[in-house]
């Protein structure tokens, strides 16, 4: 557990303090105490965001970083963040360090940076060691930092960006459970506890619920596992609210591909396929404490996808929530029949938008690399809303197109659609298009996570293993509205 302190500019940091930083532009390098300068150069630190040099800690036990920012005119949140994000791992085995990032970047919004600051340097920190055994010993690891800052409220801010890296590490801890743990059950019961405490109403379905409610896509997909599917419903309603968003997130605790089988290698990470429903409950264990100021519902349908006995077959049809029949030609593409029931639900409410959140299709990263999350929207407006809010967190988000002349690769020859388009490209739109079919809302928005939700290995402010991703934009939208 990290806590943080702001420490006015005019005040000494305390006495525990083992590790400050000391912020170097690239373009006033050459500013530096001549003989820092010298180590600077010979070490080949050159100041660019996310470099840092531990400077040989003197007598006085205390070690100074000098920390890269890039060209001073260039600076930005990022900046910011990958920054604090690269400091905290340079001195991640001291417990009390002082920053004064907080501080830098003269344009950038003063509260918005000590939030940035506060939230990287808290996920820095982050490790899931869940299931580490008896040896394990856990490092010893930051337990306290004073920032030093001008900003007179930054308590408030550093409260705030405490919540929401508390969010995303939830976010990240679901997604990095094995399968065989994560049961649609157990997210279900952690979904519980969570509400419990965050002030969110929450409902559970089980299967004979999922059955009187005619979810026929989470019932389809769940033929092959013999574990119950679960479908959560939480709900945040603030007073005086005068807008609803509904969210719904993927819940596939593992994705096996069905008797559409994947290969070994393509299932070693599919215990990350509840990403999106990992996503949806992260971002609404924090509304409250934030002060979200709008009705937010939570539509999270589980199970895994399995290749049981009764496993559905490739060319098996069922009936969706909404009426539709689907065709499904590849049990893989599961988890647009899980959504399909979800967002039908959604639809159901009423609601003034729509967001659902999944790792969909792995042709999103053929697209965008796995630095981006694929947006598919019928309403500019809500896009342009998301988008604005990656532009503060950081997070990076790529609309691509729902073209109405690809729709009829979903028709089917003996069900109202099918589940896979009938060429190899443009996966994702296809996924998308599939998804609209079962949206009954003016204003709805699909995020494809794509391989963004689970990282092979550690790349920049992101850890190696589960990301998080979204969970920051989703609660700077909501947030916002
Ligand atoms: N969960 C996968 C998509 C995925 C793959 C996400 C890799 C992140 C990393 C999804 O259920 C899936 O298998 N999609 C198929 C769709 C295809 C069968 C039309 C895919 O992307 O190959
Ligand atoms: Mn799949
Ligand atoms: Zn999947």
């Amino acid at each position: 557990m990290v806590t943080f302190a702001s420490i006015p500019t005019t005040k000494d940091s305390s006495a525990e303090v083992t590790a400050t930083d000391r912020l170097v532009y690239a373009d006033q390098l050459s500013k530096l105490p001549a003989k820092l300068a010298q180590v600077a150069t010979s070490q080949g630190f050159k100041a660019k965001p996310g470099d840092t040099l531990v400077l040989p800690s003197s007598t006085t036990g205390k070690v100074e970083v000098l920390v890269g920012l890039g060209a001073k005119s260039e600076v930005s949140l990022e900046t910011l963040r990958k920054a604090s994000h690269s400091y905290a791992k340079a001195v991640a085995k001291h417990q009390v360090i002082s920053t004064k990032l907080a501080m830098a970047g003269t344009r950038l919004d003063k509260a918005a940076s000590v939030r940035a600051v506060a939230e990287a340097i808290q996920l820095a920190t982050y490790v899931y060691d869940a299931r580490k055994g008896l040896a394990y010993e856990p490092s010893e690891g930051i337990e306290r930092v004073e920032l030093v800052t001008k900003v007179a409220d930054a308590e408030d801010e550093l409260a705030k960006a405490a919540k929401v890296a508390d969010s995303v590490s939830l976010a990240r801890d679901l997604g990095n459970e094995p399968g065989g743990n994560l049961t649609p059950e157990a997210f279900a019961s952690v979904a519980e506890d969570i509400a419990a405490s965050s002030g969110l109403d929450v409902e559970v379905w089980d299967k004979d619920r999922i059955q009187a409610e005619k979810l026929g896509g989470v019932l389809a997909v769940n033929q092959g596992s013999s574990y119950e599917p679960r479908l959560v419903k939480l709900s945040y309603k603030p007073e005086n609210a005068d807008a609803h968003v509904v969210l719904v997130g993927k819940g596939i605790t593992f994705d096996s591909g069905g008797l559409s089988l994947k290969t070994p290698k393509g299932m070693q990470t599919m215990k990350i396929d509840m990403a999106g429903g990992a996503a949806v409950l992260a971002t609404m264990s924090n509304l409250a404490k934030l002060g979200c100021p709008i009705a937010v519902t939570g539509i999270i349908p589980l199970t895994d996808n399995m290749t049981g006995g009764y496993a559905q077959r490739p060319g098996d049809v069922f009936t969706a929530r909404n009426g539709k029949t689907v065709e499904v030609l590849n049990t893989d593409a599961e988890g647009r029949l899980i959504l399909a029931d979800g967002l039908s639900l959604a639809s159901e409410l009423k609601p003034d938008a729509i967001l659902d959140i999944a790792t969909l299709t792995g042709s999103a990263s053929v697209a965008l690399g796995t630095a981006y999350a694929a947006v598919m929207s019928t309403d500019a407006q809500l896009t342009a809303r998301l988008f604005k809010s990656c532009e503060k967190t950081g997070e990076k988000m790529w609309e691509l197109p729902l073209p109405q002349e690809y729709r009829p690769q979903l028709d089917s020859f003996v069900a109202d659609v099918k589940n896979i388009g009938s060429g190899a490209y443009g996966g994702t739109s296809i996924a998308g298009l599939f998804l609209k079919e079962f949206v009954d809302a003016e204003s709805w928005l699909h995020i494809d996570l794509g391989l963004s939700a689970f990282a092979e290995s550690a790349k920049g402010i992101q850890p190696k293993g589960a990301t998080g991703f979204a969970v920051r934009s989703l609660t700077q939208l909501l947030c916002d509205w």
